[in-house]
């Protein structure tokens, strides 16, 4: 029998999941649970390491993520999916990682260096704020987690966990811990309706899984192009336009797409003809989503029961894990 490898993933529950996220790592997941033993985690509690004024915020997000997750295709069956809060081993874990890592290397982990700056956090970062790595860390190795599919922002973050591994099993000589590994989506991150290099909520520029016809046409219509293409006759760039780079992505005719371009850095083709093909591809990649999401919110407790099983699962896994990493430390009294 052959053992399936470990996938662990998750994201923080901060609304419903957009474009970019799927770009990024969920479209990889639905191809992964097919051959691999995946679990996707809601990480409630790394939400809350800037929001922790509004926990009560996090419920119906949580919800919302489960409806993106099986709307589009993530498969009870195959996925586990768990929440972060509810494995009481993730922070127990936590806590005994902290010893093995230096505020000053946390610091210095580029992902927590530029949200610390974005965030304006000044002189006043939460401890909480500081040290999530760690905690993510523990997410990925209580269940042993072996290939991380995550957008490319998220590589210090393995980074920071295969050292905190290799420190663990150096110093308590035993081979409890399992590295992890990335998986970067091969398709350069989708870049927001602004054009700016990152689709993400609080930049206010993304698509939501989520969003409605009437919402996707009109982001489309603002979308950012080529500002020097302003009448249809005069030619226009390819390069760095986002409905190009969304159609390259979305379209399901690229050689079309490619003779859109020809005709578009020639002169002749206007960007509203370009945006209406756009919205017809993005609608057209969103209905079945938006249907299945229509039938599952008839019955949240059946979406939550999915969440409540997984969790239960994820549980077990996790004992296990911490039994192992007590033992290593000679933790174990009674
Ligand atoms: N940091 C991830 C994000 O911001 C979410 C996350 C938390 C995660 N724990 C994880 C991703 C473990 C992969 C593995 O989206």
């Amino acid at each position: 029998m052959s053992v399936k490898k470990v996938v662990l993933t998750g994201d923080r529950p901060t609304g419903s999941l957009h474009l970019g996220h799927y770009v990024g790592s969920l479209q990889q997941r639905i191809v992964l649970q097919e051959t691999h033993k995946q679990y996707v985690m809601i990480a409630d509690i790394q939400a809350l390491t800037d929001n922790y004024e509004h926990p009560e915020k996090l419920k119906g997000n949580v919800i919302q993520v489960m409806l993106d997750y099986l709307s589009i295709g993530l498969d009870p069956q195959k996925t586990t999916f768990f929440i972060q809060s509810m494995i009481p081993e993730i922070a127990e874990l936590t806590v005994l990682y902290l010893n093995l890592v230096t505020v000053n290397r946390l610091r210095r982990n580029p992902t927590v260096k530029t949200e610390i700056e974005q965030k304006e956090f000044g002189d006043s970062i939460p401890a909480g704020f500081l040290m999530y790595p760690v905690s993510q860390a523990a997410d990925i190795t209580i269940v042993k987690g072996e290939l991380v599919p995550v957008g490319s922002d998220q590589l210090p973050m393995i980074e920071q966990t295969n050292e905190i591994v290799r420190t663990f099993n150096r110093l308590y000589k035993k081979e409890v811990l399992t590295p992890a590994q990335a998986i970067i989506s091969k398709v350069p991150r989708l870049p927001g309706i602004d054009g700016k290099t990152k689709m993400s909520k609080s930049l206010g520029n993304a698509i939501f899984l989520s969003d409605s016809a009437d919402v996707v046409k009109q982001k489309v219509m603002k979308m950012y192009t080529d500002p020097f293409h302003l009448r249809v006759e005069d030619p226009g760039q390819v390069e760095g336009n986002t409905v190009f780079t969304y159609l390259d992505f979305f379209d399901t005719h690229p050689d079309q797409v490619a003779e859109l371009k020809v005709q578009y850095e020639k002169g002749g083709l206007g960007d509203v003809v370009l945006k209406k093909r756009l919205i017809d591809v993005l609608n057209a990649f969103l209905d079945p989503i938006r249907s299945r999401r229509a039938e599952l919110e008839k019955d949240i407790p059946h979406v939550m029961d999915i969440l409540k099983r997984g969790t239960q699962e994820t549980r077990e896994v996790a004992a296990n894990t911490m039994h192992e990493v007590r033992d290593a430390m000679h933790l174990i009294y009674f």
